[in-house]
This record gives structure tokens, sequence and C-alpha cells, in this order.
């Protein structure tokens, strides 16, 4: 890849400095992952600060909207009505929700409840009651950049073992964090999270993933929690992606909604809890711009 650039001609990052003063040896790296056959970025999921810095605006408004739903979601409300309140507070932030008309994706946010997985569709039918779980999928564009990030809620009293499920999930992400730093694999945190679901006695969905994020709403790498160690996209500085593992209580299977071609369920009915942040690489790590 570097071949193309001169050591004298200006970075292909938009600094303005001379390519071997700014991302030379960062490329020689990355190649030398490439030429023992890893997986890794091209430059264009690689983010430059000015980005870094309007997908963390993005990011504000996605956190404040899902700051709002905590605190108003309750027993006795519609989905509907959730959609309705990441609507407003999102469009009185100057932003979009990403998800309206995405692929004709119909509402401002994903409602999942208990046994689904994810991308549930608001509805004034969805009445939340007491011992639901349910994932809200919040994403946002602001001036054209992304931010991307789900919480779960319990509703009332929830059992004990969904609760443990939810928590389970929660903490997932905090073991698969100890995985992410530059020049590691993206296999690492994956096979972290399985691992840890494994242990607590619950199975991890297979087909849906994270995702890169930040200047379109899905980039590349997919991001899977069924990876292994030492496989899948090398993690370089200045990507940003999602990690947003969906773990099941029962087993790993799932079947879409054929009436609606969105809501993905656990084939067997159980429940199932996912939870959801943007990351970026960073040189010394990660740093979390969305949750
Ligand atoms: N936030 C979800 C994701 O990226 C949005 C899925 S697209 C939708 O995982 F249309 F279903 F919302
Ligand atoms: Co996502």
């Amino acid at each position: 890849m570097s071949l193309k650039i001169g050591r004298n001609d200006d970075c292909w990052c938009g600094s303005g400095l001379k390519y071997k003063k700014c991302h030379y040896n960062f490329d020689m790296k990355i190649e030398s992952f490439a030429r023992e056959g890893h997986e890794v970025p091209t430059h264009d999921l690689i983010k430059t600060p000015e980005e870094i810095e309007a997908i963390k605006e993005s990011a504000k408004v996605n956190i404040a909207v899902l700051d709002y739903v905590a605190e108003h979601i309750r027993e006795g409300i519609t989905t509907e009505e959730i959609d309705q309140w990441v609507y407003n507070e999102t469009v009185k932030r100057g932003a979009i929700p990403a998800t309206l008309d995405y692929e004709g994706f119909p509402k401002s946010v994903c409602t999942s409840l208990n046994d689904e997985v994810c991308h549930g569709i608001p509805s004034d039918k969805v009445v939340l009651k007491d011992g639901d779980i349910i994932n809200v999928d919040c994403s946002t564009i602001l001036h054209g950049y992304f931010s991307d990030s789900s919480r779960m809620f319990c509703i009332g009293n929830v059992s004990e073992e969904k609760r443990r499920l939810v928590e389970i999930t929660k903490q997932s992400l905090e073991v698969g964090l100890k995985e992410v730093k530059p020049w590691g694999f993206l296999g690492d945190m994956g096979q972290a999270i399985n691992d840890f679901a494994k242990e607590n006695g619950y199975s991890v969905v297979r087909e849906i993933g994270g995702h890169g994020v930040g200047i379109e709403f899905h980039e590349e790498p997919w991001v899977s929690y069924v990876s292994k160690r030492g496989t899948e996209m090398l993690m370089v500085p200045g990507m940003m992606f999602t990690i947003e593992p969906m773990i099941n209580m029962g087993k790993a299977d799932i079947y879409e909604d054929e009436d609606n071609g969105w809501t993905i369920y656990t084939r067997d009915g159980k429940p199932s809890a996912q939870w959801e942040i943007q990351i970026l690489i960073t040189e010394t790590g990660y740093e979390i711009i969305s949750y």
C-alpha cells in the first residue's frame, strides 16, 4: 500500500506532513502483519483527528438520547413512545436518528424485548410490562457523522435469571475490552467475550455482529463474538467500531421475523440481551466514544 506514495509526498491522512514523517512507519507495520497473512484495515478505516472530534460530537447526542430513555422508561409505556422520545431528543440537538429509513427500517430506534435478539420495531401495540427486559439501540447522525450504542433496561420486578443475563452481558464488554489494544486482533476480543458467555452458561449469537462506524453507519470490519484469538482484523490506532454481543440464555440459534423482515428472535424463545459501545483504538489502548 505504501509503495504508491513517495516518502517525500504528502501523507494520505491529510495532515499536510510528509509521508515519511507521518504514517510511513505505521503503514510498514501494517504491511508486515499483512505479509504474515493477517487481515488489516485499509486507510479509509483510519479516522483523522478532525473526524474523531466530529464523531465525538455525534456521540454526545447519542449518549444524551439514551440517558433520556434511561430516565423515562417504565412499566406501562409503549415502545412507540420510546421511538418518539428518541426522535424528539435527537432532532432537538440538531441530529437525525440513523435507523430512520435506513434500508427501509421504519423507526428512529430499535426496541428488542425478551426473546427478541435485536432490530425490534417500536409499536403502539407493545406495552412494557413488569418483568420485561428490553434493549434500546440508538444510532445518531450529526453533521454526517455516525454514533451507535445500546443499553438494556429491566422493567419492574425482573426475575433473578433474566437480571443475571443482563448483568453478565454487560460484564462481557469489560471482558472484551481487556483484549482491545493497538496491534492486537479483533478475534482476541471476540474469543474473550465468547468464553466468558459460555463459562456463565450462555451462548453467543453467531450471525450478527458489530461493525466499523463513524463516516458511515456500517463500515468494515464486521465484528464477531464467535471468533478466535489471533484471527480477524488487526486493530490499529484510528479505527473505530462497535462491540455489541448478543448473548442468549438458551441456545444460539435465531430466526428473522417473516412479516416485518427485521426483527430477530431466539429460536428457543428464551431471553437474549445486548449492550453496545462504540470505541476508538488509540496509540495506547482504546477510548469509549459512545455507550
Ligand atoms: N444499531 C443497529 C446496529 O447497527 C442498527 C441496525 S439497522 C436497523 O447494529 F435498521 F435495524 F436499525
Ligand atoms: Co451497531
